[in-house]
């Protein structure tokens, strides 16, 4: 794809990834990614805001073919996808200057060989003059890692954000035209990468509430040309109250524990709880992530295998101990055949989340009515508390 005009003097350079379907071996892209770079031309300089992921580094050399000189480049995130085509980048411009917080040298020293001398490392606030363009640095550790900054062009003001506010879609429309897709793209995205570092977030959202954004270009997916829209669901996303939801991820061997994992859906429905129900068998685990989002409580059903809970169950437990969702309760039902230690194991995977823990339902063998009758307190103590807590 050829450079696009965003504003006069800035274009989105960079390319949009139809094909992939997992990033970092880890993370489903079941609409693609792009990997957006931004070129700015000054009156008396010039910049490239990030670059390319190695793979689709072709792209982007190709549309810096008729750029004559770049005089820096700015690296947000030393994260291959978006610093990955770096090396070329300098090769093609050896006199350009390199623009990165501490932390991102360090990184990209690590990473690639980049000479030293290439480096401009810039103070949080710092500003570089573009003539009659100037951009001012703005440190948000954590979105993604932790030497990660984001780019404000005072004059336009745009912020280039890198992942902050991205989204994985693949997309000829540059900017956003499809709020209610691309909310559901954002919030994924949110989940996957973002949501372990809610705290940090909050800090980053707060340091940018002085700024009049009229743009968010960000690294993955479209430009916002309305940043209210974004900037409202991170704050709804990482401040607001957990809402009231179940999210019940489940496996089952022998439909002992698909049967209380029904009852329960249908005893929490009638009490007024909404209810996301995962079969782990199937189930994408972006989409497990995006619910945990607003989970107000987590359910997890497996039965015991192997004196244990099922693996699927565990990947459960370990990706949202590792997610750290808001969420403020958590429970177990399942069924065992003769004994084991499902509990103690799935309880000992949790110990990120700030949950109180609510009495498991376990069952030996098929259901019968006190199991049943144990279901039904279970889901009258949840929607009792998600009351109380003014979960909505
Ligand atoms: Fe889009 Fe953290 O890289």
């Amino acid at each position: 794809m050829l450079a696009r005009k965003i504003k006069e003097n800035i274009y989105w350079m960079g390319s949009v990834d139809w094909d992939s379907r997992l990033f970092d071996s880890l993370v489903p892209l079941p609409d693609g990614t792009s990997y957006n770079a931004y070129f700015i031309e000054g009156s008396e300089k010039t910049v490239l805001i990030d670059t390319d992921d190695p793979s689709m580094a072709k792209e982007l050399m190709a549309q810096l073919e008729g750029i004559p000189k770049i005089d820096y480049i700015v690296s947000q995130h030393a994260e291959q996808d978006h610093s990955g085509t770096l090396q070329q980048v300098l090769e093609k411009y050896p006199a350009a200057k390199l623009i990165v917080t501490p932390k991102a040298k360090g990184m990209l020293l690590d990473f690639m060989k980049i000479p030293e001398e290439c480096f401009i490392t810039v103070a949080d606030g710092e500003t570089l003059s573009l003539g009659n363009k100037t951009l001012k640095f703005i440190y948000t550790p954590w979105v993604h890692w932790p030497e990660t900054m984001v780019t404000y062009l005072e004059e336009d003001k745009i912020l280039f954000s890198c992942d902050f506010f991205g989204s994985h879609i693949a997309t000829t429309d540059l900017f956003v035209t499809d709020e209610g897709r691309i909310y559901e793209a954002a919030k994924r995205y949110f989940a996957e990468i973002m949501m372990p570092f809610r705290n940090v977030i909050k800090k980053n959202l707060e340091k940018l509430e002085p700024y009049d954004i009229d743009m968010i270009a960000p690294g993955h997916g479209q430009i916002f040309p309305r940043p209210a829209f974004i900037l409202d669901a991170y704050r709804d996303w990482t401040l607001g109250e957990p809402r009231n939801t179940v999210v019940l991820p489940y496996v089952s061997m022998h439909n002992s524990t698909k049967l209380m994992v029904d009852y329960l859906v249908t005893a929490l429905v009638n009490k007024g709880v909404k209810v996301e129900l995962f079969n782990l068998t199937v189930t994408d685990v972006g989409k497990l992530a995006m619910a945990l989002v607003d989970a107000g409580t987590i359910i997890i059903g497996t039965p015991t295998v192997l004196a244990g809970p099922h693996p699927y169950a565990a990947y459960a437990a370990f990706l949202a101990n590792a997610l750290r969702p808001k969420a403020k309760f958590l429970s177990l039902v399942g069924s065992y055949g003769w004994g084991g230690k499902t509990v103690e194991t799935l309880a000992g995977m949790i110990p990120n989340l700030k949950v109180e823990v609510i009495d498991p339902v376990l069952c030996k063998g098929v259901p019968g009515e006190d199991t049943f009758n144990a279901l039904k307190d279970l889901a009258n103590t949840i929607a009792e508390k998600h009351k109380e807590n003014g979960f909505m």
